[in-house]
């Protein structure tokens, strides 16, 4: 277990141990949680007892894991590890035997859990309070880095989004990053994504906001040129006839509606991009292909709401397993707190491991079973 805990705690995918069937009568059960203060990081161990009082521990990081440890071979017969990427359950038996069932993946990038500041305030990249030109102008926050309360959900989006960016590029990268927001809008994640790598880490930055809507792209083109975000530049184009310069470090595409996000996809796979991250807005595309009546499937379709969301997450399966076919690494995260947006799945794929036939078969069986013909295969001519 010492070892399971540590790796979750140095991978930063830590979200919680829960403790249950104690071992004495007068405790209930006991979870452990990260949090951070001025003196470092600290697991706290917080004990429920039976008379309705909680007894808390801080172990400093650096012990948590033996601490984490001890708690279990002598106070619980259950222990379950939660984490970002699956989560570990060991029991003890009365005996003293211990059973693992570890289904925390080793394999694939798990989104990083943030740690909590004692206060129970999350810690931002951007912290709220500090001045940041680029939401002043965007009219996220004031001068003073004071965040308007309509922005609010907005400015917890570009941070999680940054997190998740951080995953990718933790620190500064060796040579000059290219990437792409396509159907960029009003580019708040442009903006937010060049002065992260830009103003934050020191990168140097080639970025190209493109979108149809001309006045978007010229408001874009000012915003950038006040700020002083030289490397950022937006152009308005169809995004199916955009080219790009060389392959990208990086594509990034916010709620393209529709189709638009397979463009994106496809545009991403077709220039070999090293790194995408793509949040799906509506889909009706597959909605209208799928039968009206199925065997199997018919107690499903035949509800339209249901029609509409089985459409919308067998899209972005489907987007997942070609994107895996086409040699990348690829998952789904939830993006932001599912009641700010319904649409809150961000697509993170990381090329590496090569094209799978396997895949691409599970890709091409799945179409034929729906009845489907997905825009993103028609885009990448398959
Ligand atoms: C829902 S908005 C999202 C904007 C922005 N990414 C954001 O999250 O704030 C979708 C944007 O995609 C753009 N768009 C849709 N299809 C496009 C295409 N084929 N080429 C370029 N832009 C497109 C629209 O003009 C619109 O600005």
């Amino acid at each position: 277990m010492r070892q399971i805990v540590e790796n979750a705690v140095s991978r930063g995918i830590l979200k919680k141990i829960v403790y249950s069937q104690p071992r004495d009568k007068s405790v209930v059960r006991c979870e452990a949680k990260l949090f951070s203060s001025g003196k470092g990081v600290f697991l706290q161990f917080e004990t429920f007892m039976s008379d309705g009082k909680a007894v808390h521990e801080n172990v400093p990081e650096k012990q948590a894991a033996d601490r984490a440890a001890l708690i279990a071979e002598r106070d619980f017969r259950r222990v379950n590890i939660i984490t970002s990427a699956g989560e570990c359950q060991i029991m003890v038996s009365k005996k003293g035997k211990t059973t693992v069932l570890n289904k925390i993946k080793e394999d694939l990038p798990a989104p990083k859990i943030p740690i909590k500041a004692h206060d129970g305030r999350r810690k931002y990249i951007i912290e709220e309070g500090a001045p940041c030109d680029f939401l002043y102008r965007l009219g996220v926050c004031d001068a003073e880095g004071g965040v308007f309360d309509k922005k609010r959900a907005k400015f917890r989006q570009i941070n999680r989004f940054l997190e998740i960016v951080r995953d990718l590029f933790p620190k500064k990268p060796e040579g000059g990053l290219y990437i792409l927001d396509l159907c960029c809008g009003k580019s708040y994640l442009s903006f937010a994504l060049y002065y992260y790598l830009h103003d934050i880490l020191g990168a140097e930055v080639e970025m190209i906001g493109a979108d149809l809507k001309s006045d978007v792209i010229a408001y874009c083109s000012q915003v950038a040129k006040d700020c002083g975000f030289d490397g950022l530049k937006f152009i308005c184009c169809d995004i199916s006839e955009f080219v790009p310069a060389r392959t990208p470090d990086l594509v990034v595409s916010l709620h393209a509606c529709d189709t638009a996000t397979d463009i994106v996809l496809a545009t991403a796979v077709k220039t070999g991009a090293k790194n995408i991250l793509s949040s799906p807005c509506c889909q009706h595309e597959m909605a209208r292909q799928l039968p009206r009546e199925d065997e199997e499937l018919g107690f499903i379709l035949s509800k339209p709401l249901f029609r509409e969301r089985f459409a919308a997450l067998a899209t972005d399966a489907l987007r997942l397993l070609m994107l895996e076919a086409e040699g990348y690494r690829a998952d789904a995260v939830e993006f932001i707190d599912p009641e700010e947006t319904p649409k809150n799945l961000l697509i993170r794929a990381v090329k590496g491991g090569g094209a799978s036939a396997e895949r691409a078969l599970e890709y091409e069986k799945a179409c034929k079973r729906l009845g489907i013909d997905p825009a993103l295969a028609r885009f990448l001519n398959k």
